[in-house]
């Protein structure tokens, strides 16, 4: 069973041809960090055209890289939202078209669904039921995975996502975009004490509130830097290990009581900030330390990618379930 995956929500245009649903045979990003750095973040509209160029030859390189002819392929998924419009758009609608030329059926995935995956897709799964925390630029959510397809939402964001506090805080810096990167390499030279940042851990709630974080970090630069002046090294990497220092006490501390007001004794942490290296580290200790089994996906499957879209697409073909070439993108879609 072949399934090419496609998503398309963000700013990565990316395309994956995945077999029985586990064995990636190619697996291609494109990213479109380089136009959208130095606004400091995603400009739509820019987004959506650059995917309007990239898909068919994104498509087209994940098809030969897996040795296969677009007639061998079973089904397309496609991720229809949660997203931006215009992005979704222009996967979805080269997806109906392709499907349609094919003969071919079409799965529609949820992004957030997609993430979870990209822990389930690799050797050494977890067994259900979990607990999953997806760390996007979009999203910070928590919730119980009961079984495939079977999810029940235990906390989200208020306000910024974790990505989004990373991408903001680097803009106010004067870093670049995507921010995550940048701040958790400045960090690994800093001093996570240097400065005194909030910890938003909202006593008692499985949600998350990252902006008043963000707004102790815009104030501190300011008292540092009245004039706009740029920073010194040695004030971002402080800046970037306290900034970060605290967004992991918050993940690390919700995940803890996800894992307790549930009584389950698993976690995987999914989404593109799963990559940050302090994170990771911090979380495999501490799950050492309290007998909890964590599972993290591989660098290149934490990002936005079209695998994990295959990979939702496989479970949703062999349930039956199948998309009318009516359907439609959806920029808020809850799972
Ligand atoms: O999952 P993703 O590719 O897109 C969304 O679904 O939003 O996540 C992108 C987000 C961005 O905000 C980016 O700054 C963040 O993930 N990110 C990181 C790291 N790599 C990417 N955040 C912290 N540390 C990283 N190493
Ligand atoms: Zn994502």
């Amino acid at each position: 069973m072949l399934i090419l995956g496609i998503d398309t929500s963000c700013d990565d245009t990316s395309a994956a041809i995945v077999k029985d649903g586990k064995i990636i045979l190619s697996n291609i990003v494109s990213s479109q960090s380089e136009i959208h750095t130095k606004y400091g973040g995603i400009v739509p509209e820019l987004a959506s055209r650059r995917h309007s160029e990239n898909i068919i030859p994104v498509v087209d390189l994940a098809l030969s890289k897996a040795g296969i002819d677009s007639h061998e392929i079973d089904a397309i998924a496609v991720c229809h939202g949660p997203g931006l419009i215009g992005s979704l758009l222009v996967g979805c609608c080269f997806v109906k078209s392709f499907a349609y030329i094919l003969g071919k059926p079409i799965l529609t995935v949820n992004h957030l669904e997609g993430h979870i995956y990209s822990n389930l897709i690799v050797d050494n799964p977890p067994q259900f039921p979990f607990i999953s925390l997806i760390v996007s630029g979009g999203h910070t959510s928590l919730y119980l995975v009961k079984n495939h397809g079977e999810y029940k939402e235990l906390g989200k964001s208020r306000d910024d996502a974790a990505g989004e506090a990373y991408d903001k805080v680097s803009k106010l810096m004067g870093l670049g975009y995507p921010g995550g990167p940048i701040i958790d390499k400045l960090a690994q030279k800093g001093n996570p004490n240097a400065f005194e940042f909030p910890r938003p851990y909202l006593s008692g709630s499985l949600d998350f509130s990252f902006s008043g974080l963000k707004t102790s970090v815009k104030n501190t630069i300011k008292k540092i830097s009245p004039k706009g002046d740029s920073l010194s090294l040695i004030q971002k990497t402080d800046l970037s290990a306290s900034f970060q220092a605290s967004v992991v006490d918050v993940l690390i501390q919700k995940v803890h009581w996800a894992l307790k007001s549930e009584g389950i004794q698993r976690v995987s942490i999914n989404g593109g900030v799963s990559a940050n290296a302090e994170l990771r580290k911090r979380i495999v200790d501490y799950a050492r330390e309290n007998k909890f089994e964590v599972y993290l996906p591989p660098l290149y499957l934490c990002t936005d990618n079209g695998a994990m879209i295959s990979a939702v697409g496989y479970q949703k073909y062999i349930r039956g379930e199948r998309a009318n070439l009516d359907f439609n993108v959806k920029a808020y879609l809850p799972l």
